[in-house]
C-alpha cells in the first residue's frame, strides 16, 4: 500500500531520525548490553549459524563536511597500521568464543575509508578472517569504495580478498555540491574505478548518492551527468 504525500503525513514524519548504520542504532547503545552479556550472545553462535562480519576502518585521508561516519583523518599510515593488528586481535577474540558449526555468509568493510588500505594489510585481513572461521563459498563481501583512493592495485587486492559487491561513495557530481561539502570527485574518476571493477569482474557495483546537500536542487537532481562530465 503507497503511502499518500499529504501535508499531514509530512509533518507526521518530519523529525530527525537516526542513520540506520548499525541495530540497535547508537543513541540505544546502552550498559544493558556490557562486555559479559556481549560474550554470552556470541557464545551462543554455533553449528548451523549464519555469520555476518563487519570491519569498520574508521580512518579517511580526507574529511568530508556532511559525514556522520565514526572516523578520522589521517595523512600517515601509522595509525591505520596499528588499528589493524587490534582488528586482528579482535577477530582472535571473537573466533574463541563462537562455537564450531557457524559459517560467514557476509563480510562487509566499512568506514571511514577501507580503501585506504594497503593491499598487504588487505590480504593479511582476508587471511586471518578465513582462518579464524568458516566461510561460505558464496559468501557476500562487499567493501566500501572511496574511488579518489583507488589505484590498479587496490582494485587487485580487493579482488583478491574476495569481494563481490562494491559499495562507492558519490554523494553528488556537481562541482558546487562537491565543493560545499569538501569533497572534491570528478566524474571521470568516479567512472573509471565503475570501469575498473566492472572490468575485474565485480558485479555488484553500488553508488551512494544523498540528497538535502547545499545547492541541490530538484532540476539538477533531475539530470544526467553525460560521459564528458557535463550535465545533459
Ligand atoms: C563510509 S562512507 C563510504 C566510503 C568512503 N568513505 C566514501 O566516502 O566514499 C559510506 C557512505 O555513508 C554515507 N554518509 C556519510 N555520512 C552521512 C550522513 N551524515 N547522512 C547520510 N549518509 C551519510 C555517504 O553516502 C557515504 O558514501
Ligand atoms: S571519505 Fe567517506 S567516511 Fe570519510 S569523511 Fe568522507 S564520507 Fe565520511
Amino acid at each position: 500500500m503507497g503511502i499518500s504525500m499529504d501535508h499531514a503525513t509530512i509533518e507526521k514524519y518530519a523529525a530527525p531520525v537516526p542513520r540506520y548504520t548499525s541495530y540497535p542504532t547508537a543513541p540505544h547503545f546502552s550498559d544493558a548490553v556490557d562486555n559479559q552479556k556481549y560474550s554470552e550472545w556470541v557464545s551462543a553462535l554455533g553449528e548451523g549459524d549464519r555469520l555476518s562480519l563487519y570491519v569498520h576502518i574508521p580512518f579517511c585521508d580526507r574529511l568530508c563536511w556532511f559525514c556522520g561516519c565514526n572516523t578520522k583523518q589521517t595523512l600517515k599510515y601509522a595509525p591505520v597500521k596499528a588499528y589493524m593488528k587490534r582488528v586482528h586481535k579482535e577477530i582472535e577474540m571473537i573466533a574463541r568464543l563462537v562455537k564450531p558449526g557457524a559459517t560467514v555468509t557476509a563480510v562487509h568493510l566499512g568506514g571511514g575509508s577501507p580503501t585506504l588500505l594497503e593491499p598487504d594489510d588487505l590480504d593479511m585481513l582476508g587471511k586471518k578472517m578465513r582462518s579464524a572461521f568458516n566461510f561460505a563459498k558464496d559468501a557476500e563481501i562487499s567493501i566500501e569504495i572511496d574511488p579518489s583512493d583507488v589505484t590498479p592495485e587496490k582494485i587487485e587486492g580487493m579482488v583478491a580478498f574476495g569481494m563481490t559487491r562494491a559499495s562507492i561513495g558519490v554523494q553528488d557530481f556537481s562541482e558546487k555540491v562537491q565543493e560545499a561539502i569538501n569533497r572534491p570527485q570528478s566524474y571521470e574518476v568516479t567512472r573509471d574505478v565503475v570501469y575498473a571493477l566492472r572490468d575485474a569482474g565485480i558485479k555488484s557495483v553500488n553508488l551512494d548518492v544523498l540528497y538535502g546537500l547545499p545547492f541541490q536542487t530538484e532540476e539538477r537532481l533531475l539530470t544526467r551527468p553525460c560521459r564528458c562530465g557535463q550535465t545533459a
